[in-house]
């Protein structure tokens, strides 16, 4: 368990926490103190011919349980973003069973390979809908519970380079990531009042199922890092609330030079 326990007594969930980044996150929140809600479609192990096995497959029973092994607490929920029930689910069975919500990472993302002239409708509505729908479908879920604790919290995405920048091959996701920016930016000022924190994180090329272990083109400029990278900035970020950081996006990279504690932030 981590030294520093700045989240204990909070209760978070992380999407897309089955292996990769967010799978990072919830070992990290769950150090700091957090129980941890943990929460993807992936509940048994993939069979070994699955597209992402080799690169490391995960579970949330898998997730959860390393939580539990390091001493930390972890309950896996089933959940496709795509689905406005499991979200929905998501958010009661959070409620009913640790009682309250205070951090929300919208991590779960897919990609949209594919030039625009080759591009297939199902995997734009697809990409669409993980990446921008399920986020904002979530909050619409979790926020009842947050306003009404009264006690602030901290939302926030992960987003990408491709929000800002051209990635060969790759509008549709670019397009995704730059709404979801958008749209989590706008939620800040909404949620602002009920001192809830909704911020934007970017976190860098990472040796991920998602970018092919770094092998998406365009991006070999760019340092590639293991997953648990993110993780000091991650628990930083999920123990803000509005009176301390919201309405920014920031990179992974940045974090302790640019953005983190001690440095002064303009939130207006
Ligand atoms: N890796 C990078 O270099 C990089 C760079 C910039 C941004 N990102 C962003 O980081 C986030 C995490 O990506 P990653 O690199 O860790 O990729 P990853 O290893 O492929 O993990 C993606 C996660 O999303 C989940 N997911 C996918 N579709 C889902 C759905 N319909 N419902 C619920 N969960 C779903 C997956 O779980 P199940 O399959 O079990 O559902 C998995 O846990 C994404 O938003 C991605 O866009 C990654």
């Amino acid at each position: 368990m981590a030294a520093t326990r700045e989240l204990r007594g909070k209760v978070a969930i992380v999407t897309g926490a089955s292996r990769g980044i967010g799978r990072a996150m919830s070992q990290a929140f769950a150090s700091a103190g957090a129980q941890v809600v943990v929460a993807s479609r992936t509940e048994n192990e993939a069979p070994p011919d699955a597209p992402y096995a080799k690169y490391g497959s995960g579970t949330i029973n898998d997730t959860a349980r390393r939580i539990a092994e390091a001493g930390g607490e972890a309950l896996p929920i089933p959940c496709d973003v795509t689905k406005t029930d499991d979200l929905r689910n998501l958010a009661e069975r959070t409620i009913k069973h640790f009682g309250r919500i205070d951090i929300v990472v919208s991590n779960a993302g897919v990609d949209c390979e594919s030039p625009v002239v080759n591009l297939e409708e199902e995997l734009l509505d697809r990409c669409l809908t993980v990446n921008i729908r399920g986020p904002i479908l979530l909050c619409k879920y979790v926020l009842p519970q947050m306003i009404k604790q009264k006690s602030g919290g901290s939302i926030f995405c992960i987003t990408s380079g491709a929000a800002t920048g051209y990635r060969e091959g790759r509008v549709g996701y670019s397009m995704s990531k730059a709404a979801l920016d958008r749209a989590y930016l706008s939620l800040a000022s909404e949620v602002r009042e009920h001192n809830i924190a909704v911020n934007v994180l970017s976190p860098g090329r990472v040796d991920t199922w998602m970018n092919r272990r770094g092998d998406w083109p365009g991006t070999e400029h760019i340092p590639m890092e293991q997953p648990e990278s993110i993780n000091e900035a991650a628990v930083w970020l999920a123990a803000q609330n509005a009176s301390t950081f919201t309405g920014q996006r920031i990179e992974r990279s940045e974090f302790g030079t640019n953005w983190g504690p001690g440095i002064p932030v303009s939130m207006t």
